[in-house]
């Protein structure tokens, strides 16, 4: 579209000039490989058509003589769009880099045939496609290439074989498929091969070993399987190697000992057989060795001893046995260690402390015997990782274990340690995770815990602890996880737990504790677990946030608790009378919630109250009707007088366990048979956020009832009001209406005016006898739907949730977007949660969602708009399933804009019954909403006014383009 014309533009005049030499290609080049590009930050700002030369444009270099360009180099500048055939005029060109931009679209077959080019690095962007054959068919000077970090797909052509110049390959992180190429091994001029994180399998063949330059190989994270080729030996050069997570098998070729030049040599995560390679040892300049999660066995050799430049040795997840050798004690450059998982045996290796290792893994073996901590040790500044868990040491814990001031992890657990815990725990001060759970401790819990303040996860489980939890815990402000139990602890549980704001599950079960529970729990807005079973606790549970909906089995064993989770009712709170309280809110004045609606007393009759009394029960599960019938009845008379005496200082305020119904406006009388309110036979529809009842009030006005699916995590009902009064204010003529709601700690209900004539879904999707909408209908839907949502957004309401089945359709034609701003409504969903709560929208949802890091701002109801646009003009899915294809809208009708055959797409069934002026520009506005980049769609303002202009095609048609 607008880049071809562009690209013409300039095309054009240029050629009328090209008559003699002195027309310099280049420029005409970089313009037309400039026109067919996006530079957001304007960094190609210097490169002026006009220049005789662009010689001193940004990015660009010269031959100093010939003035040609021979060097481009355009990395990390943000640039996007396809490259295209502007960068064949420079017939000079030597380096071409591009790398950490966004260019997309295949690799052009053709950039390969600069004859002079050396260096080509594309790597770092979202190029896909495959890797075509003509790209190295006419290599000359052809030395590097870097297709690196894209998208690419297919296999490695076979002509890079005949590229005999080429000196370093790196695909590495493409999804490349295949084995590899017949004739790779003929490149002798290689010294960097990396194909790494790709999807190409088959053998390693025989014949490395002719690539004397190889100093790098890293085929890591593929598929490749069979044995290392015999001869690797060859490559006696290679420094660096990496064939890790494969499914390679067999020994290690005895040839490799001769890679004196070795630093790294990565293995880990392939089948590999058979002993330690004792050669390895030999080879003086290894730095890292990473033999971790494969098949060997056998003991660590002695020789290992001799790797005075060895900093890291990771071997776990095998079957090596017996004692790790003491000569490793000359490793003075060792600083990781992880051998866990093995069949180890034999005492604590103190050398680790000695060489002042940082991180020391040697958790699941079977080292046994005390461990014992020199006096003066390098570690003590160094150590930041201590995991000796599952092993089968004993004896006490070292009251030195304070001098690791750097330590961050120290896990013993699994052991067979005695005593107590010292107190100079207190003194690690950098300390996240401190788990000594499962041994045989006794004494209390050192007060000095509290000065470990950084500690998130404190695990002392299964130990023989008693005494009191000391409060000073209440100090530890990022502990997310507490396990105390199966202990020996009495006492209550200090109120300062409280205090601890960053907490997640507590594990308290199976001690002595006893007291009441600090009703400050309920404070604890991050708490998912709290098991506090198996105490002697008394009184009351806590009522409110988790407390709510704490599963019984987290406080069964504990007979003298009361409280509806133990099913055992506290004696000093009596069932009362359901109260409806006719004011919104008890602390806010009167008018607050809207200054323009109207509040009406509400007389409620009997069967209401059954059937929302029901409702409750219902998202309960624990009382039956009949019990709750009879209960209403006997306590009918009281309610409705306390109805009925109505002005706001009479009014009882709203009570916790029962619920409150507010209507904005006009009568509440539900007569849709008020048992089965909320039953099946009522239910109209069910979306991520709850499902959907209809009911009739008595005054014939039908209304839509949705009951908010009930999590863990229920809102706090001054909140709830909250976001309801945001969410009844945005009215507007298409938005569906919230006219009131019913709140009730585990139950909340919305009401909302019904809307007659069914969802834009079922108009689109679920053929209605043949009846299609016109065109015009449905450009008025598009209209209705920019408008409210324009209007949403106005009010500083998000949507969130946009799709066709959210746009409902009145008896006149109008769309009314419904469900809006739900998301505020269930509290303290994180981003994850939502994103999978609204799944159902698959195909609206705009990509940042996926991004935890970006803002979600109403950008991404625009994208969902966008979606929606393209939906009602093709009549097709946002997302279709084939046989064993996945078609994505957007992208299908994106792909036939930029083919010129956009109109194809306009659904079938108008049977071209439509103005073409008005739908090729709507469907480029759609386009333009769907866009990935946030701040390329417009605001919904913007999109009202524009499809206005497009109504009115003499007025406004060029303002699109
Ligand atoms: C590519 O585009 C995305 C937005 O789509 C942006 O966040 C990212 O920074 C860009 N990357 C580069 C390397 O410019
Ligand atoms: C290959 O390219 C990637 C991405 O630019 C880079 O991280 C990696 O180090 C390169 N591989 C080699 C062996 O240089
Ligand atoms: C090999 O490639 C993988 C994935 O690209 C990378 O993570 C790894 O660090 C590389 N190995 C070496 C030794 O550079
Ligand atoms: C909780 O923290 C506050 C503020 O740091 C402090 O004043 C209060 O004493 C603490 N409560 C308990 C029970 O320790």
């Amino acid at each position: 579209m607008l880049l071809d014309i562009l690209i013409l533009l300039l095309l054009a005049p240029a050629l009328v000039g090209s008559s003699g030499e002195t027309f310099n290609d280049d420029v005409l080049g970089l313009i037309v490989f400039k026109a067919g590009i996006s530079d957001p930050e304007s960094k190609l700002s210097s490169w002026n058509e006009d220049d005789d030369t662009p010689c001193n444009w940004f990015g660009v270099k010269c031959d100093p003589t010939s003035s040609r360009v021979t060097e481009l180099s355009l990395s990390s500048l943000s640039l996007s769009g396809h490259i295209n055939k502007g960068l064949l005029r420079l017939q000079f060109l030597r380096t071409l880099s591009l790398s950490n931009n966004n260019f997309s679209g295949s690799p052009n077959p053709n950039l390969g045939n600069i004859k002079t080019i050396q260096t080509i690095d594309l790597s770092r962007n979202k190029l896909s496609g495959s890797i075509p054959d003509e790209f190295f068919q006419q290599c000359v000077f052809l030395r590097e290439i870097s297709l690196a970090q894209n998208e690419i797909s297919g296999p490695v052509p076979e002509s890079l074989t005949s590229c005999s110049t080429l000196e370093s390959v790196n695909f590495s992180s493409n999804q490349l498929s295949g084995s590899l190429p017949t004739h790779i091994w003929s490149l002798t001029e290689l010294r960097v091969l990396d194909l790494s994180n790709n999807f190409l399998g088959g053998q390693i063949f025989e014949g490395v070993g002719n690539l004397y330059n190889l100093q790098e190989i890293n085929l890591s994270s593929n598929r490749f399987y069979g044995n290392l080729p015999e001869d690797i030996g060859g490559c006696l050069l290679l420094e660096t190697i990496d064939f890790s997570v494969n499914s390679l098998s067999g020994n290690i070729p005895a040839s490799m000992g001769n890679l004196n030049m070795c630093t790294r040599l990565d293995l880990h995560g392939n089948l590999f057989t058979g002993e330690f390679p004792l050669w390895v040892g030999e080879l003086r300049n290894l730095e890292i060795v990473d033999l971790s999660l494969n098949r060997f066995s056998g003991r660590v050799p002695n020789s290992l001893g001799n790797l005075q430049l060895l900093k890291e040795l990771k071997l776990f997840g095998n079957q090596f046995s017996g004692g790790l050798p003491s000569s490793m004690r000359n490793c003075f450059s060792l600083t990781i260690m992880d051998v866990s998982q093995n069949e180890l045996t034999g005492n604590f290796p103190s050398w680790v402390f000695e060489l002042g290792l940082s991180f020391v893994w040697i958790s699941g073996n079977k080292f046994s015997g005390s461990i014992e901590l020199p006096p003066i040790a390098a570690s003590y500044q160094k150590l930041q990782v201590l995991d000796l868990s599952r092993n089968a040491f004993s004896g006490g814990i070292p009251e030195g274990v304070g001098n690791f001031s750097c330590l961050q992890l120290l896990n013993m657990s699994g052991n067979s340690l005695e005593g107590a815990i010292p107190a100079s725990i207190g003194e690690l001060k950098s300390m996240d995770v401190l788990d000594l759970s499962n041994n045989r401790l006794n004494g209390s819990i050192p007060l000095e815990i509290g000065e470990a303040v950084l500690l998130q996860e404190l695990r002392l489980e299964n130990n023989f602890l008693s005494g009191k939890i000391p409060t000073q815990i209440g100090k530890c402000s990022s502990l997310s996880y507490l396990d105390l139990s199966k202990n020996n602890l009495s006492g209550p549980l200090p109120a300062a737990i409280a205090n601890l704001t960053n907490i997640q599950d507590v594990d308290l079960s199976f001690n002595n504790l006893s007291g009441s529970l600090p009703k400050e729990l309920t404070n604890l807005s991050h708490l998912t677990s709290f098991n506090i079973s198996h105490n002697h606790f008394e009184g009351e549970l806590p009522l409110g946030g988790f407390f709510n909906t704490i599963p019984p089995s987290s406080v069964s064993g504990n007979p003298s608790l009361c409280g509806s989770a133990v099913n055992h009712s506290c004696p000093s709170v009596h069932p009362k009378p359901i109260v409806l309280n006719p004011n919104s809110s008890s602390n806010s004045p009167p008018g607050s919630l809207s200054s323009n609606v109207h509040r009406k007393k509400i007389i409620l009759s009997i069967s209401s109250l059954i059937a929302i009394g029901a409702a409750v029960f219902i998202a309960l599960g624990v009382v039956t009707i009949t019990i709750l019938n009879i209960h209403v009845r006997s306590n009918m008379s009281q309610a409705v007088i306390s109805l009925s005496a109505g002005g706001d200082s009479h009014s009882p305020s709203p009570d916790a366990n029962y619920g409150k119904l507010v209507m904005f406006s006009g009568d509440a009388e539900f007569v849709c048979g008020a048992n089965s309110l909320l039953s099946k036979d009522c239910e109209l529809g069910r979306g991520g956020f709850g499902a959907v009842y209809r009911t009739t009030l008595r005054d014939g006005r039908s209304v839509a009832i949705k009951k908010l699916t009930v999590s863990s995590l229920v809102k706090s009902q001054d909140e709830f009001e909250r976001e309801i009064r945001q969410l009844e204010k945005a009215r507007h003529s298409n938005l569906v209406a919230l006219e009131g709601y019913y709140w009730t700690p585990s139950l909340q209900l919305l009401i909302y005016e019904y809307i007659s004539n069914g969802s834009l879904y079922r108009h689109l999707h679920e053929d209605l006898e043949g009846n299609c909408l016109s065109w015009n209908h449905r450009f008025n839907v598009i209209l209705g739907s920019a408008k409210g949502l324009a209007h949403l957004h106005q009010m500083k309401v998000i949507h969130y949730n946009l799709k066709s089945s959210n746009v409902l359709i009145d008896s006149s034609g109008e769309a009314k977007i419904g469900d809006y701003g739900l998301v505020k409504l269930l509290p303290m969903l994180d981003r994850y949660v939502v994103s999978s709560k609204i799944q159902s929208a698959l195909g609206y949802v705009a990509p940042e969602f996926a991004c935890r890091t970006v803002k979600i701002t109403e950008k991404c109801d625009v994208y969902g708009f966008g979606v929606l646009v393209l939906e009602i003009v093709t009549g097709k899915k946002p997302v279709e399933y084939m046989e064993d294809d996945v078609v994505v809208l957007s992208d299908m009708v994106r792909a036939a804009l930029d083919e010129g055959r956009v109109e194809e797409c306009i659904d079938r069934r108008l049977h071209g019954n439509f103005p073409v002026e008005e739908a090729i520009p709507i469907i480029k506005l759609g386009l333009i909403c769907a866009s990935q980049v946030p701040s390329n769609r417009p605001d919904m303002g913007e999109v009202v006014n524009i499809l206005e202009l497009i109504r009115c095609p003499s007025e406004g048609q060029e303002e699109l383009e």
